[in-house]
């Protein structure tokens, strides 16, 4: 059954705010991300959704085209963002096919929970692989096309007034909270998103000058992710969500929203920053 839109967005937004725009997304398949770019679909972006799984990523691709009469939004699976070269050659086929990258989306992440005894060097090394290196060529292949997104979408620094055509040059990298405090069974997870938090510092003071805005969007538990699924066992939930400080565990319209926040003009002058999205679920003792 299709998704409703309270399935993956609030009601606040104002229809048309992406128009013409192209959102590019790794891991766009996946419970986080799909809401994200299913957002921006419905405020008139087009999208470009990129993943391993060929099936599950053309699947996801067609189905979220029906949100919006009109909308464009291709698949493209078997892509390892491991693989630079993958990463160009999608990022050349979503211009070629949807005109621009405005708006990208760094979501693809690897996670499993083990030990640092049981973690092998090269399961330590996947995950940096997938996470760190995987964010880095999503950036480097899709900068150029920021850069030009950011070069027509600059706010005048005299008038403040945005250039028509709303806003560009914008990317999100979805970390997490876990490495803030430390978490059992997860250091390989918290290297990489650490990681993933400087490359996004790094981004904003580099490329600012240049138009490009970066910001990390934090998720903290979210029902109904392969993420919370693999930290919290199914019996333990109930007491969890009961010691939340909102008494809740996110949901994908909270992530959803953030995105839309930061990169609509309401954003503009957000940037090297990390909207943590979780409820104040790290701050608590319990947090993950
Ligand atoms: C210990 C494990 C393991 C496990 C794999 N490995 N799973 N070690 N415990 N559960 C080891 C393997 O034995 C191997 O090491 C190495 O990791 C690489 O495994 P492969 O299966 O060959 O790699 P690959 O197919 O690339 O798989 C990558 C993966 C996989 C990360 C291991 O789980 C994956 O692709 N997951 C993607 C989906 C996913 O996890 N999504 C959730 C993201 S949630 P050896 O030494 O044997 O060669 C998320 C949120 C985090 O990121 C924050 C939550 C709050």
């Amino acid at each position: 059954m299709p998704l409703k839109k309270s399935d993956y967005m609030s009601d606040i937004w104002k229809d048309g705010i992406f128009a013409n725009k192209v959102v590019f997304c790794t891991g766009g398949a996946g419970t986080i991300c799909s809401a994200q770019v299913r957002a921006l679909i419905h405020l008139g972006a087009n999208a470009c959704i990129i993943g391993r799984n060929v099936e599950k990523t053309e699947s996801a691709a067609k189905e979220m085209a029906a949100i919006r009469p009109g909308a464009k939004v291709i698949g493209i699976g078997a892509v390892d963002v491991r693989s630079f070269e993958n990463l160009q050659n999608a990022a050349e086929r979503c211009v070629k096919e949807l005109g621009a990258i405005d708006f990208v989306i760094a979501g693809a992440a690897g996670n499993f929970l083990a030990s640092i005894e049981q973690l092998s060097v090269n399961a330590f090394k996947s995950v940096m692989d997938i996470d760190v290196l995987g964010s880095y060529n999503t950036l480097k292949a899709t900068l150029p096309y920021l850069v030009e997104s950011g070069k027509k979408h600059r706010i005048d620094s005299e008038t403040l007034a945005p250039y028509p055509g709303g806003t560009g040059g914008r990317i999100i990298f979805v970390s997490a909270t876990l490495h803030y405090r430390g978490m059992p069974f997860q250091a390989h997870v918290s290297v990489a998103k650490a990681g993933i938090d400087s490359l996004s510092n790094a981004v904003a003071i580099e490329y600012g000058p240049r138009g490009v805005t970066s910001n990390i969007v934090a998720p903290g538990p979210i029902a109904q992710t392969e993420g919370l699924e693999r930290l919290l066992p199914s019996d333990a939930k109930e007491a969890y969500t009961k010691s939340q400080p909102l008494g809740r565990f996110g949901h994908v319209r909270d992530i959803a929203d953030a995105t839309v926040y930061l990169f609509s003009d309401a954003g503009s002058y957000v940037t090297g920053e990390t909207l943590v999205v979780d409820g104040a679920n790290w701050r608590t003792s319990g947090g993950m």
